[in-house]
């Protein structure tokens, strides 16, 4: 329903994106993850048709962004970062001017209104100024005139910025109850809003893709690379020079211990379990064996992870476990 592939935005000699490719099929919602000036609004705005690309190119639904925006347009709906409302307008003036616009037919005006005053729970506030309205109740308005012409397509740029925690959820149920009908890519940079709303995710860090996965799968990719934690009686240069004989160890950091302990995180290859090889190796080594257990790594954790470093997932690299531990 969505193809992306390399596309590249440039700012003057700033690269805003950088080559990003990303399909997303009927009926999905991905997540487009990334921190502060990623570029989520930069690719969201180049396929809502608002921003050419410097190259690449973009489909929805089967049409090119650049060469066919009105077909575009007609099958998608775009929740700006900051959504333009009329705060003079009451909201359901305001929607049903945005259904003329959108080219709703009169006969069918009505109707969809209504249904995206539903969805959006803003059937309280429905006579009121769209300016008096508060931040929260502005961001559903700003929602419902994105789903108003019932567009297969929905891009949604933080649509939970600025919501309490009980309109987080609410909205969280409404975007996941618009999958399967709609197909949706939304950006946030707040974790569990991609755990709980989305089927796959796109991490983007300095306008390029570092991962793209189901949340699910990227905890446990990382985690089977992620990091063993093991304490051991003896010296901690001698332990160390044994650890780093295992075959399967990547690296190892030491780890504050106390008199006559040493203490380390172990990182493995990808997949690898070497648990039971450091086990033995300590003993052979003639070390007395205290601890050892899995580091687990959380999505938040993975996040950073791959967007603090340069470390791709495909490479297999393992988390430093110093930095994340902290
Ligand atoms: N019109 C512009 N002119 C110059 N640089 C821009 C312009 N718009 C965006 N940028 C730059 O492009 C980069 C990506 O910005 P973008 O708004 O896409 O990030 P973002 O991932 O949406 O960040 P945030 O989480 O803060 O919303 C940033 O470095 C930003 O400063
Ligand atoms: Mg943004």
């Amino acid at each position: 329903m969505i193809e992306v592939e390399g596309l590249t935005k440039r700012y003057g000699r700033h690269t805003a994106v950088d080559s990003v490719s990303f399909h997303v099929r009927k009926g999905e919602i991905l997540g487009f993850l990334g921190p502060n000036g990623a570029g989520k609004t930069t690719t969201m705005r180049i396929l809502a048709c608002y921003l050419p690309p410097t190259e690449g190119r973009a489909r929805v639904a089967g049409f090119d962004v650049f060469e066919a925006p009105l077909e575009v347009k007609k099958r998608l709906g775009y929740l700006p970062e900051t959504p333009p409302l009329y705060p003079d307008m009451e909201v359901t003036t305001f929607l049903d001017f945005v259904a003329k616009v959108k080219g709703v037919p009169g006969r069918e005006r009505k109707a969809r209104i209504e249904d995206a005053i539903a969805k959006c729970r803003l059937g309280e506030v429905r006579f009121k100024r769209i300016g008096y309205l508060s931040k929260g109740y502005r961001q559903r308005v700003g929602l419902a005139q994105a789903i108003l012409h019932n567009p297969d397509v929905l891009i949604l740029d933080e649509p939970t910025s600025g919501l309490d925690p009980k309109q987080i959820i609410e909205t969280r149920d409404l975007i996941r109850g618009l999958g399967g009908d709609h197909t949706v890519i939304l950006s946030t940079h707040i974790l569990p809003e991609v755990e709980m709303t989305c089927g796959r995710v796109v991490i983007i860090s300095k306008g390029k893709v570092v991962a793209e996965d189901t949340p699910g799968n990227l905890t446990r990719r990382l985690q089977g690379a992620g990091a063993l934690r093991l304490e051991v009686l003896g010296n901690g240069a001698a332990v160390a020079e044994v650890l780093r004989g295992v075959p399967g160890v990547l690296a190892i950091h030491p780890r504050p211990a106390g008199e006559g302990l040493a203490a380390f995180d172990v990182e493995a290859a990808a997949g690898q379990d070497v648990r039971a090889l450091l086990a033995r190796a300590v003993v052979q080594g003639g070390f007395g064996l205290l601890g050892l257990s899995q580091v687990g790594m959380s999505l938040e954790e993975i996040f950073l992870h791959l967007t603090t470093t340069d470390a791709a997932l495909e490479t297999g690299a393992a988390s430093d476990t110093k930095e994340v531990s902290a």
